[in-house]
């Protein structure tokens, strides 16, 4: 994504050329850090507050300073305005600091979208699963596997993502042991068996999207009913439609699975409507 504005804690705004962190920060180091990607529409940054109390949960799991709500605020109001785009990518920062001490970095970055998104909607993403081999209660019962938390440790989330293009499909579905479905490197996922929509349940230890939570509200208006809970792969390949949500991609259909068409191999009604209904969310 090509960096259009950057705002530094007690530095301000900042040419996104300039070197902002320390070579010994940890979140450099070790992939210590907590991150928000927020979709930005008609200058305003879409549920910028469930993203801040996110930020704040990953922080605390991290062991990181507290994020300061105000001071995120302002740098994203900073790096928005001087952007000159209108939808854009806010992504928020808060490393760990320096590994012998010195305070976290915090950054706003504005970027311009990833290209081809609505040509992808358009004909819908084949993924592949991807197994975790962990058990899928394990995550939370086991704090150190950071079940839930956004942090820039992601390595594992790309290597995921590069697999899947290896094999000519387009993301990956994350799954546990035993088959259960997860969610995918950066996105929630979903699927629909006639008026009733499935997503995991974020007792799984997945991330809890807040575009998913949208959806949750958008879905029952829509007059579907959404099922949250452990649901195996096959319960999805046997979906008559499947999607995934994330800030940045929104609704994005999925249209195979490990090289089989998924219901009728097209983009369905449900992705549709609630691509429809998340728009007229953020609507400016
Ligand atoms: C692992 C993972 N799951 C789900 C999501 C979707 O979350 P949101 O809707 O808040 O963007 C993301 C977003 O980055 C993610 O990284």
């Amino acid at each position: 994504m090509t960096v259009l504005a950057l705002a530094v804690g007690e530095r301000g705004l900042v040419d996104p050329d300039e070197p902002i962190l320390h070579a010994d920060d940890e979140a450099f180091l070790r992939g210590r850090a907590a991150f928000e990607t927020v979709r930005v529409y008609g200058g305003r940054p879409f549920k910028l507050e469930e993203h801040l109390r996110r930020l704040s949960g990953s922080a605390a799991r991290l062991g990181l300073a507290q994020a300061d709500a105000e001071e995120f605020r302002s740098l994203a109001r900073a790096a928005i305005s001087h952007a000159g785009e209108q939808n854009t990518v806010l992504r928020l920062y808060l490393t760990a600091g320096r590994e012998n001490g010195g305070r976290s970095v915090r950054l706003a970055m504005v970027s311009a979208l990833p290209p081809h998104l609505e040509e992808l909607r358009a004909r819908g993403m084949k993924v592949i699963s991807a197994p975790l081999g962990l058990d899928a209660d394990l995550r939370a019962v086991a704090p150190w596997l950071l079940g839930g938390v956004k942090s820039t440790s992601y390595a594992v989330n790309m290597a995921a993502q590069a697999e899947a293009e290896r094999r000519g499909a387009d993301d990956a579905v994350f799954v546990a042991s035993g088959d259960i479905v997860l969610e995918g490197p950066v996105t929630n996922v979903w699927w629909r068996h006639e008026r009733v929509l499935y997503t995991p349940a974020l007792e799984l230890g997945i991330l809890a999207g807040v575009t998913r939570a949208t959806l949750i509200e958008a879905a029952a208006a829509l007059g579907h009913e959404v099922r949250e809970g452990a649901f195996p792969l096959a319960h999805l390949a046997r979906a008559e439609e499947a999607f995934t949500s994330s800030s940045v991609r929104e609704v994005m259909p999925v249209v195979e699975l490990d090289e089989a068409p998924l219901g009728d191999g097209a983009p369905g009604p449900a992705a549709r409507e609630l691509q429809a209904a998340l728009r007229e969310a953020a609507a400016p």
